[in-house]
């Protein structure tokens, strides 16, 4: 059994129950509680929460679905993985893609993950800092960056049973907990119903393509999806589970708390007069502006922080777990030397990110889509790659590997599959490919 594993051993999900929370925790992060109200502030609120919610259901949960399979089928990494269904193919490639894109996603959301753990401290203490000074701050930054590193090393560390999944069970409901809280301070402040009002009352006039784009990016981040985090998740579920309700479980918790999290935000904004549509500082800038207004607003805050630094980190645990079960799996590497060395190199990768953030201002201005090295990086791997990976991803689900070997692993588990196999087929092989290649193309064409 996994709680026993031997060092070299892959491990396996205590429970059901224990991945559904494991694989919901790498889902729910930065891109939930600061990505997702800050997209949606700029894309003019109910619409885009309308079109992302048609994203998870017709692209998120068959990605979620087939990444699960594949992984669950091979019981391996992502490289292992390809390699186990195709082998010697070329196929593998995209394995090496999503093991690449796993540490360059981990080395710069690292950076992000640890202001939000200053931000705890620099709240309850109504530090008055602002936003940039505080991130041109090295002495603040690196050290930040680094412990973050070293906490995601130590829960990944104890494996999947003992590390990931036990560490999921203790801070998943902490989350919510928080979060539910935090709402009920929100909705009930003075004015609040005009934000209401902004995130659930369509104006369908503002959708234009851009908008769709925002939303479709939007959703295969926050689901975690594009880089075989959920084939390596899938990899430790039991033959005994069900797939198809596993992971529409993840992807509805996921999109649960998404939406939690601007009904925290966007009541507050509306209820200060704030601007729902600042960008990617909207979390750091203009929420201290709501906590230092209320009355107990530091512990409020330093409350926020505290939950946003947890889901981000069981986001970087998945992002290191992916690499980390590469070495383990192909190169036999024991788990704890897999994980210091790819977290080095997730360090070193990531120095340029926090010094970009106003440092070194050659870093910080750079003639590049994302503007600075940080926002480059998120613009390359987190729009580009995931992308990439997913189309990949699903062209080989549905044309290589094929639905009539797949089902074979989605029925063990699940006999009631077969009702929606040709739906899900039509999705993964026309639809999904279809809708990511426009995406694709226009995420280019804005940059030519
Ligand atoms: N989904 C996480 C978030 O919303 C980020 C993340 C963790 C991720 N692991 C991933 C994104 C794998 C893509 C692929 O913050």
């Amino acid at each position: 059994m996994a709680g026993n594993a031997k060092p070299h051993e892959r491990g396996e999900w205590g429970s059901r129950f224990g991945f559904v929370l494991a694989a919901a925790g790498s889902a729910i992060g930065l891109g939930n509680i600061w990505r997702f109200p800050y997209v949606t502030g700029q894309n003019g609120g109910a619409a885009f929460l309308i079109l992302y919610l048609l994203c998870v259901l017709l692209l998120g949960v068959p990605v979620m679905v087939a990444e699960l399979t594949i992984g669950r089928y091979s019981r391996r990494n992502p490289v292992g993985a390809f390699a186990t269904i195709r082998p010697g193919s070329y196929w593998t490639l995209v394995g090496y893609l999503g093991v690449l894109t796993g540490v360059c996603i981990l080395s710069y959301y690292t950076v992000m993950a640890g202001y939000s753990i200053g931000y705890i401290v620099k709240t309850l203490i109504n530090n008055q800092t602002s936003f940039e000074s505080f991130t041109a701050n090295t002495w603040l930054s690196i050290p930040l960056f680094l412990a973050f590193m070293v906490l995601t090393v130590l829960v990944v560390q104890g494996g999947i049973k003992d590390g990931i999944e036990r560490w999921a069970k203790i801070l998943m409901p902490i989350l919510l907990l928080l979060l539910v809280v935090l709402i009920i301070r929100s909705i009930t402040l003075p004015g609040a119903g005009k934000g209401l009002t902004f995130y659930f009352k369509p104006d369908f006039s503002k959708v234009t393509g851009k908008t769709i784009l925002a939303a479709l990016g939007q959703a295969f981040f926050s689901l975690s999806l594009g880089m075989g985090a959920m084939i390596t998740y899938g990899s430790y579920l039991s033959k005994r589970d069900n797939i198809v309700t596993s992971g529409c479980y993840v992807a509805f918790f996921d999109t649960l708390i998404a939406v939690m999290a601007g009904l925290l935000i966007f009541p507050a904004l509306f209820a200060m007069g704030l601007d729902p549509s600042e960008g990617p500082g909207l979390v750091f800038k203009v929420l201290p502006k709501i906590f230092a207004s209320i009355p107990g607003g530091n512990v409020v805050g330093a409350g926020f922080f505290l939950l946003l630094s947890i889901a981000a980190l069981t986001s970087t645990i998945s992002l290191l777990e992916v690499a980390t079960a590469f070495l383990v799996d192909e190169k036999h590497w024991l788990r704890r030397r897999a994980v210091w060395i790819v977290a080095l190199v997730g360090l070193c990768l990531g120095l340029p990110s926090v010094l970009s953030q106003g440092a070194v201002s050659w870093l910080s201005n750079l003639p590049l889509p994302g503007g600075d090295f940080l926002g480059f990086m998120d613009w390359l791997f987190a729009n580009i790659m995931l992308a990439v990976g997913a189309f990949l991803i699903s062209v080989f689900f549905a044309w290589i590997w094929r639905l009539n070997a797949a089902a074979a692993e989605i029925l063990e588990g699940y006999p009631g599959f077969q009702r929606f196999s040709v739906v899900f087929d039509i999705l993964l092989k026309f639809f999904c490919p279809a809708v990511i290649l426009v995406l694709l193309f226009f995420l280019f064409k804005g940059v030519l």
